[in-house]
């Protein structure tokens, strides 16, 4: 098999020995805008780390003023409906790519985080954001409406109506408020950023990791169905956990008073 390629335009990605790799936006010319370039990165870089062993969990990260400032402007502004429909349409899949890691992806947020830059925020499994975080979603002022998940995740996540304010106003939200609204899990120094999601990443990952896909699978899968569907689907994962070295060893290390050493089968 061909060895794979990690070298990106527009994306940066470093794996560590922990098994947590980091994906940072580096697009910082155009603050991190997020083009059909780097959309397209995003979607190849998912499919990598899903695929990769040695990978247990993703943080996904930007600049320390601009995590990403949306869509491209730019790269929109003379695009027709036929234009936007083939080839946005085809390549936001890319975000889903990133919502469909099959292990935890948290999103390390300092400064802006607009418009797309915010909805794919909102594909992560968590957010962590600096003091210096601001949220918004200000397609409104630009004559358009969220088009990556936005008017979908964003009430799922925090309710209808704050949902409704941001994206009806177009107002940018700091990370406190933002905090409140639960549209992130804490809010840390500057400093303290990607420790912090480390540490959250380091907290998931000594657990089992097919646990972890099938916990993932079912809340995201769950909140997309009634309870029901949900349920069904919590229970034949539950079960089949039970055919896993992982539950044995959980379930026996518990038992005999000690550390479960999960191989992740
Ligand atoms: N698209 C294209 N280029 C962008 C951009 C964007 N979203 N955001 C910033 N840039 C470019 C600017 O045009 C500028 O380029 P030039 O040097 O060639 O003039 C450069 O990046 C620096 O930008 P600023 O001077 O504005 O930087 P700043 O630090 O003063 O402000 C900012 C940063 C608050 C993020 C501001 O740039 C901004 O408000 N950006 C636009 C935010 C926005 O409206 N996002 C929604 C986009 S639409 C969308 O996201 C649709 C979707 O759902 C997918």
């Amino acid at each position: 098999m061909n060895a794979e390629n990690w070298e990106f335009k527009h994306l940066v990605v470093e794996r560590d020995e922990e098994g947590i790799a980091v994906l940072r936006l580096n697009r910082p010319e155009a603050r991190n805008a997020l083009n059909l370039e780097l959309i397209a990165e995003l979607g190849r870089a998912a499919d990598m780390l899903a695929r990769d062993g040695s990978v247990r969990a993703v943080i996904v990260t930007g600049g320390e003023e601009v995590f990403a400032a949306g869509g491209d402007i730019k790269e929109m502004a003379d695009k027709y409906a036929p234009d936007m429909l083939n080839a946005y349409g085809a390549d936001l899949s890319g975000f889903e790519k990133i919502e469909r890691i099959p292990k935890p992806v948290i999103a390390a947020v300092s400064g802006y985080a607009l418009g797309g830059g915010c909805e794919l925020a909102l594909v992560c499994d968590m957010i962590v954001a600096s003091e210096t975080a601001v949220f918004g979603m200000p397609e409104i002022t630009l004559g358009i409406i969220p088009g990556a998940g936005g008017t979908q995740r964003l009430p799922r996540l925090i309710g209808p109506h704050r949902a409704k304010e941001m994206i009806f106003t177009g107002s940018f939200f700091d990370a406190r408020t933002c905090l409140e609204m639960g549209l992130v899990n804490r809010v840390v120094p500057v400093e303290r950023l990607m420790e912090e999601a480390r540490e959250l990443a380091l907290r998931c990952i000594r657990n089992g990791a097919v646990a972890l896909a099938c916990a993932k699978a079912c809340v995201n899968e769950g909140m997309n169905t009634d309870l029901y569907t949900g349920l069904a689907y919590e229970r034949k994962c539950f079960s089949l956990l039970f055919s896993t070295e992982d539950q044995k060893e959980g379930m026996r290390a518990f038992i005999e008073k000690r550390r479960p050493a999960f191989r992740g089968r």
